[in-house]
């Protein structure tokens, strides 16, 4: 998948969830329960062993889903997650090791920014689609506005203290393609395998996206 067609559907899922998971068995129900309530994409954070292992279940077993390969921090990953089929990476920051290791391997890549150095940096490396991370510890939506400014060609995928009561802030801003959060993804709901709850929360996250939309 190219780097447009990726973007249209994070920008048509509307909110990523940002999953943290410690078992991989869990992750393909996981993946259907998010497609079940409208959200389909997901990105599994490599913050733990099993991480690479659920991409893959993701992406081989839930073709309904854009498996997307999270916390993306060194060149050596690029590899590892092209093989586990995602197709798409997200990152906290950015680096230009990590983009030349991504352009190598074809994958596309949202980088992570917080400051107009950040943007300078993805701009120059022709990356004008980026994680704004972490959206509200760095200012929020009034942040984001003006650091959307000198960066006109740049699009956001505000990330970090994102929930239900503050999704509207940041879609209202027309940078914004789509937010990202761990709030429909709990880490005690996964491990309890409470897919009808996951299916829930996904549902409530489409509506509040659709609602700010609208
Ligand atoms: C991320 O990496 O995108 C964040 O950890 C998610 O932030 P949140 O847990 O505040 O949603």
């Amino acid at each position: 998948m190219d780097e447009t067609a990726a973007i249209a559907r994070l920008k048509s899922c509307g909110v990523i969830p940002v999953v943290v998971i410690e078992d991989a068995s869990r992750a393909v129900d996981l993946a259907h329960a998010l497609v079940a309530g409208g959200i389909d994409v997901v990105e599994v954070t490599l913050r733990r062993p099993a991480a690479m292992e659920a991409l893959a279940a993701i992406a081989k077993s839930v073709p309904k889903a854009l498996a997307v390969a999270g916390t993306v921090v060194t060149p050596a990953q690029a590899q590892q997650v092209k093989d586990a089929g995602a197709q798409a990476v997200v990152s906290p920051g950015f680096s230009e090791s990590v983009d030349e290791a991504l352009r190598k391997v074809g994958l596309p890549w949202l980088p992570g920014v917080a400051t107009a150095s950040d943007c300078m940096r993805a701009v120059a490396a022709g990356r004008t689609t980026a994680k704004f991370f972490p959206a509200e510890q760095a200012g929020g939506p009034p942040a984001l506005k003006a650091l959307s400014g000198p960066f006109p060609q740049m699009t956001f995928c505000p990330t970090g203290g994102v929930g239900l009561k503050n999704l509207g802030d940041y879609l209202a801003l027309p940078q914004v393609i789509c937010v990202g959060g761990s709030w429909l993804v709990p880490a005690d709901t996964i491990a309890a395998g409470d897919w009808k709850r996951i299916e829930t929360l996904a549902r409530e996250a489409k509506e509040a996206f659709q609602k700010a939309r609208a």
